[in-house]
């Protein structure tokens, strides 16, 4: 059994569509290639966690487990993948009635009751939906010891104010074991300004962890339902997400920005128009 000190567990927050799954399936790729046990949670209706590693092809879920489709034993929502990820994904309910966050906090629960097997992991990936909007979201930070959240964001103003939001999640009392590892930048248009990023990641206390520029690459193995890594594994992106992988892992280990320092709404705003960022 792994120690809960050599356990890793990366939980990723962002903006809707800033490309959270795309950092988390490459993350895990890249640790599962380096020879670790890995276990990446996909916590959204979407079911688009393990699109890169089942070529599109949809595992079971936390849904289909609670309709009854199947029982609670941890092999049974679990999906192993040919990259050698292992992954489960909560599936989400009808448009308009329940609710996503439920979703995850269930799979936190079902994680929870299976404290052995959650232990056999060296890596343990939460890619959580959406802006950060309801204390579902959230329940991934309880699992204290070894957790280590990163934001990602873009270059623009609407996905900077999410991150600044996750930053001031963190900052709650009940979640006070949080770290915040740091932040990601995922860029949006790799030509638009970016001299207020270092400067927005200062401000609300958090270390620049990495940038991943945009990539056509990136969704041209996504449409194939692949990784970059096994889709063009000499390609600059693969050496990309490497580069990250290290600093992810590096940063969870230091939990060097323990604490983060993030602006109010108006001093957000504030900051916005000082730097002149705009939506491109
Ligand atoms: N750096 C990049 N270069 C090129 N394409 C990218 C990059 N990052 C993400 N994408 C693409 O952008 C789209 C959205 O990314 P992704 O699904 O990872 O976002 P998300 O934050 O998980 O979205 P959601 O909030 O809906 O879960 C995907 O099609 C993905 O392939
Ligand atoms: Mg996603």
């Amino acid at each position: 059994m792994k120690s809960a000190r050599r356990r890793m567990v990366v939980i990723l927050y962002g903006k809707g569509g800033v490309g959270k799954t795309t950092v988390c399936s490459h993350l895990a790729a890249q640790y599962a290639a380096g020879g670790r046990k890995v276990l990446l949670l996909g916590c959204d209706p979407k079911t688009d966690t393990s699109t890169r590693f089942l070529s599109g092809k949809k595992p079971p879920t936390m849904l289909d487990m609670v309709e009854g489709r199947f029982g609670r034993r941890f092999s049974e929502l679990l999906t192993r993948t040919p990259s050698g990820v292992d992954i489960m994904e909560t599936g989400g309910p009808e448009p308009g009635v329940g609710c996503g966050g439920r979703g995850v906090a269930t799979l936190c629960q079902f994680l929870e009751e299976h404290p052995r097997e959650l232990a056999s992991y060296d890596v343990v990936l939460f890619d959580v939906l959406g802006d950060l909007v309801c204390g579902g979201f959230v329940a991934p930070l309880r699992f204290g010891k070894g957790n280590c959240v990163f934001i990602i964001s873009s270059e623009e103003p609407a996905s900077l104010f999410a991150a600044n939001n996750i930053a001031r999640m963190t900052r709650r009392p009940y979640y006070d074991a949080a770290a915040v590892g740091g932040i990601i930048f995922n860029l949006r248009h790799n030509d638009a300004p970016q001299g207020h990023l270092a400067s927005f990641a200062k401000k609300i206390g958090v270390a620049v962890v990495g940038s991943v520029p945009r990539d056509p690459l990136i969704m041209e193995a996504e449409e194939r339902g692949l990784t970059v890594q096994a889709h063009a594994p000499s390609s600059k992106a693969a050496r990309q997400f490497a580069v990250l992988a290290k600093a992810v892992e590096a940063a969870c280990r230091s939990k060097r920005s323990a604490k983060a320092a993030p602006m109010g709404n108006d001093e957000f705003w504030a900051f916005v128009r000082q730097h002149r960022i705009a939506s491109l």
